[in-house]
C-alpha cells in the first residue's frame, strides 16, 4: 500500500480509515456468490473504494443484448432461461476486456468465473500477463433471503421459475469453485446477510489483509 502525507493534504488519520485516498498496488479480485447475494452491490462499492475496473459478465451480456449484437442475442436465450451462457462466449468477452489499458490498474470480476473451465481460463489469462488473482470473495446468504431480494428487485430474470433454475446452476456449476479457490489459499468467505455497509466493512477488511495492509 502507498502512503500519502496527511498534513500536505489537510487530512486527518480517520480519513484513511474511511478509505479516503487509500491506494493499493493493482489487485485482481473475484466476487463469487449465488444470485442475489450482493455481488453487484458490493463490487460497485469496492470499485469506488479501490478505483479499479468493475467487470460484470452479467452486465456485459445484458449490454450486448441491448445493443443487438449476435453474441448478445444468443446469450439472452440462456439468460432468460436461468442457464449459464456457454463458457467460450463468456471467456471471449472477458479476454477482450482485460486487454484494455484500464485493467492494468486492477480488476474486480463480478459473476466470473462461474465454472471450473472459466476459472482455468482466467488463471491462464492472468498468468500470461504476470498478474495472478489476489483474492476471491465468496458472499454467503441463505436461500429464503436471496429469493426475497430477487423478487423485490424484479429484473427480467427474477421470476420464481428462473430464480430456481439460477440457484440450481449455481450449486451445480459454480459452488465447486469454492474448493478450487480454497485450495489455492485465496478464498475469503463472508456472511452477507447484514446491511450493505456491514457487508462492505467485512470485504474491506479482507481486501486489506490480502493487500498486506494494517487493519
Ligand atoms: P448476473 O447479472 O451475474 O446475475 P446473478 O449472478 O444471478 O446475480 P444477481 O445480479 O442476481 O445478484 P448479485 O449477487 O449481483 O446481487 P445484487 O447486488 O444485484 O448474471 C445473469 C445471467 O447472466 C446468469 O444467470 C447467466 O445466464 C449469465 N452470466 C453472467 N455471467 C456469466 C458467466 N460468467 N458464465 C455464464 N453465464 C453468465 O443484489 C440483488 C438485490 O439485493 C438488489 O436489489 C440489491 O439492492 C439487494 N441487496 C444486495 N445486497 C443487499 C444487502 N446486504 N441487504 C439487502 N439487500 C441487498
Amino acid at each position: 500500500m502507498m502512503e500519502i502525507a496527511l498534513p500536505s493534504l489537510g487530512l486527518e488519520p480517520q480519513d484513511f480509515h474511511l478509505g479516503v485516498l487509500q491506494t493499493y498496488d493493482p489487485m485482481r479480485i473475484v466476487f463469487l456468490g449465488p444470485p442475489g447475494s450482493g455481488k453487484g452491490t458490493q463490487a460497485q462499492r469496492l470499485k469506488d473504494y479501490l478505483q479499479i475496473v468493475h467487470l460484470s459478465t452479467g452486465e456485459m451480456l445484458r449490454q450486448a443484448h441491448e445493443a443487438g449484437t449476435t453474441l448478445g442475442i444468443e446469450a439472452a436465450r440462456f439468460m432468460n432461461a436461468g442457464q449459464l451462457v456457454p463458457d467460450d462466449m463468456v471467456v471471449r468477452i472477458v479476454a477482450d476486456r482485460i486487454r484494455e489499458n484500464d485493467c492494468q490498474r486492477g480488476c474486480l470480476f463480478d459473476g466470473f468465473p462461474r465454472t471450473v473451465p472459466q476459472a482455468q481460463a482466467l488463471d491462464q489469462l492472468l498468468t500470461q500477463r504476470g498478474t495472478p488473482l489476489n483474492l476471491v470473495i465468496a458472499l454467503e446468504v441463505s436461500e429464503p433471503l436471496l429469493v426475497e431480494r430477487l423478487l423485490a428487485r424484479g429484473r427480467a430474470d427474477d421470476d420464481q421459475q428462473t430464480i430456481r433454475e439460477r440457484f440450481r446452476q449455481y450449486s451445480r456449476q459454480t459452488q465447486p469453485l469454492l474448493d478450487y479457490y480454497a485450495s489455492r489459499g485465496v478464498l475469503a468467505r463472508i456472511v452477507a446477510e447484514g446491511c450493505p455497509d456491514d457487508v462492505f466493512e467485512q470485504i474491506r477488511a479482507a481486501v486489506e489483509t490480502a493487500a498486506g495492509a494494517p487493519k
